[in-house]
């Protein structure tokens, strides 16, 4: 999560069994101290906490925005440091993911492992063909934050691209096929186990990091996470929010999803675009106040966002949600076998 997850966070999450995302995004003027404050976390672990990446890599991974990340500037990090996973993420182009995938391996001599996340069948399949990831991040609708404006639901979204992959590999148009990983509306362990039963190997997950206590946002944009509930009616995947922000080199076909505000409503009623940015400048000065339904600051967060209900470190968010997972499956297995066949 660009400008929201950096070392604390990536390393918390990988401390707690998970693996932790640096949000680098299009801009990697940060990245050589993020990635640097990672590893010296990483490295003060009691022993009795030490984690390894496989390959001697770091135990975590970066993620790239590919409409606007620097490939030159990365390259050399990564061969630095050898982050045990690399995220590519909305290209102009398929091209610019195989050539990221190419040279990040070739700076890490395959150490770190590149995951593509993708919203759709097709961009599974063109990804898998071209690419040949080794983790690709299935991302239906309800996530937070961007994705593409036309979407489905995990539930529909994963076993389709799983059986197509599947299908694709067989006849030989997929080398092998990549690790799945579902992302968009999974906030704890009942949606955690109903991914895996989609056929997911593992989950991501957005909204419910922001309130992290290592999250680098506002008070006032936590608090709204967790005022907020009823996420299908109460948040939108819009591009108002990047033009109030300038960040409108996003490809068209994305949008962020945002727990709507005053910004929005007056942006669909007609306003201006800077009569509302100079509204949206003016709230940003606030401070948390910027915040809420009467405010005007964007809120990214996902349809699940009021599952979201208490402030909590990464690492108890990260092993909570694999507890509760646990709990869920041995309950439906225990079901299975008290019923005999359904
Ligand atoms: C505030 C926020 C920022 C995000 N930033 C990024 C990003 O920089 N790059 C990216 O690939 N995905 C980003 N995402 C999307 C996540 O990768 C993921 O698909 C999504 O959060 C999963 O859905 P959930 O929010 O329902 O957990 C962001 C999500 C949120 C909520």
């Amino acid at each position: 999560m660009r400008l929201i997850a950096h070392g604390p966070m990536a390393a918390e999450v990988s401390k707690a069994g998970g693996i932790g995302f640096i949000g680098s995004g299009n801009d990697q003027s940060k990245l050589h101290e993020q990635l640097s404050d990672a590893q010296s976390l990483l490295s003060s672990c009691p022993p009795s906490q030490i984690i390894r990446g496989a390959n001697d890599t770091l135990p975590i991974g970066v993620g790239f925005l590919n409409w606007g990340a620097d490939l030159d500037v990365a390259l050399p990090l990564l061969k630095k440091y050898r982050p045990a996973a690399v995220w590519l993420f909305a290209p102009h182009t398929i091209d610019t993911l195989v050539q990221w995938t190419r040279e990040t391996r070739k700076a890490t001599d395959n150490a770190s492992k590149v995951w593509i996340q993708v919203c759709s069948v097709a961009e599974a399949l063109d990804v898998a063909r071209t690419c040949e990831p080794d983790v690709l991040v299935i991302q239906g609708v309800d996530a937070g934050g961007h994705g593409l404006h036309q979407g489905c639901s995990i539930c529909a979204l994963l076993p389709e691209a799983i059986d197509a992959l599947q299908n694709a590999v067989q006849n030989r148009e997929v080398k092998s096929m990549p690790t799945i990983l579902a992302a968009g509306g999974v906030m704890e362990g009942r949606g955690l186990a109903a991914a895996l039963a989609l056929g997911a190997e593992g989950v991501v997950m957005g909204t419910r990091y922001l309130v992290a206590d290592e999250a680098e946002i506002r008070q006032g944009y936590k608090d709204e996470v967790i005022r907020a509930t009823d996420g299908g009616q109460t948040t939108v995947r819009t591009s108002v929010y990047d033009q109030l922000r300038r960040t409108t080199e996003w490809p068209k076909q994305y949008g962020g999803r945002s727990v709507t505000n005053q910004s929005y409503h007056d942006a669909i009623n007609g306003m201006p675009l800077e009569e509302n940015m100079r509204l949206y400048n003016e709230a940003a000065e606030m401070g948390d106040k910027g915040w809420g339904p009467q405010g005007r600051m964007t809120t990214y967060a996902g349809t699940a966002v009021g599952l979201v209900t208490r402030l909590q470190s990464a690492k108890n968010i990260t092993k909570e949600v694999r507890a509760e997972a646990r709990a869920v499956i041995k309950n439906l297995s225990d079901v299975m076998s008290s019923t005999g066949n359904l």
